[in-house]
C-alpha cells in the first residue's frame, strides 16, 4: 500500500487482531505487525507474511494486567520497537438492558475499558523518548446513550 496510509517500513501492534476490522486494516497496511488476541492468531498472522512483512501472533486475554504488561517487553524484543499501537479489541452486546445480566455488563466494561486502558498504558510506557508514534483507539463504549439505556429499545 502506498499514500497516506500506508505503513510501510514501521512495526504495528494490534490488539483483537485475529479477525474483524482489525485483522482486516493491518494486513494491507505495508507494516510488519504483531497481533495480539484471545483467539488463535495463525490466518491473521498468515494474511500479514502473505504480504511479505513479518508477522507474528501473541495469545493474551487483554483483561489480565500481568499479562498486558509483559506484553510490549516481548513485542520489542522481536520486532526491535514499535511505531504503532492499534487499541482495537473490544466486544459489543447487542442485547436489551432488561435481558443483561449484570456479568454480562460487567464483561463489556472489563473488555472495551479496562483492557483498553491497560493496553494503552502498557504501550505508553515503552516509549522513553518523544514519538513519533501514534495510539490509535478503535474504541467506542456507548454507555448514556439514550437509545441504548431506554427500556424496551436498549442495547448494549
Ligand atoms: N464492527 C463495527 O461495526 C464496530 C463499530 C464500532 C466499534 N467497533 C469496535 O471496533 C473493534 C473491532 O470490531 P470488530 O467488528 O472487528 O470486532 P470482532 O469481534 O470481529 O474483533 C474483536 C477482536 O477482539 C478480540 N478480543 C475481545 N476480547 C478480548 C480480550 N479480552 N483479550 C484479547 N482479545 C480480545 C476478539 O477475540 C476479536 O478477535 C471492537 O473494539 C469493536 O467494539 C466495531
Amino acid at each position: 500500500m502506498t499514500g497516506p496510509f500506508s505503513l510501510t517500513g514501521k512495526v504495528a501492534v494490534v490488539s483483537g487482531g485475529a479477525r474483524g476490522i482489525g485483522a482486516a486494516m493491518l494486513a494491507q497496511c505495508g507494516a510488519d505487525v504483531a497481533i495480539v488476541d484471545v483467539l488463535d492468531t495463525s490466518e491473521a498472522v498468515a494474511a500479514v507474511t502473505a504480504q511479505g512483512r513479518r508477522g507474528r501472533g501473541y495469545a493474551a486475554d487483554l483483561r489480565d494486567e500481568e499479562a498486558v504488561t509483559s506484553l510490549f517487553a516481548h513485542i520489542v524484543a522481536d520486532f526491535d520497537g514499535v511505531d504503532v499501537v492499534h487499541n482495537n479489541a473490544g466486544i459489543s452486546r447487542c442485547s436489551a438492558a432488561e435481558e443483561t445480566s449484570l456479568a454480562q455488563w460487567r464483561e463489556v466494561l472489563e473488555i472495551d475499558l479496562d483492557a483498553v486502558f491497560l493496553f494503552a498504558r502498557a504501550a505508553g510506557r515503552i516509549y522513553d523518548r518523544p514519538g513519533p508514534w501514534r495510539l490509535d483507539h478503535q474504541h467506542r463504549l456507548d454507555v448514556g446513550n439514550d437509545c441504548q439505556l431506554s427500556p424496551r429499545t436498549s442495547r448494549l
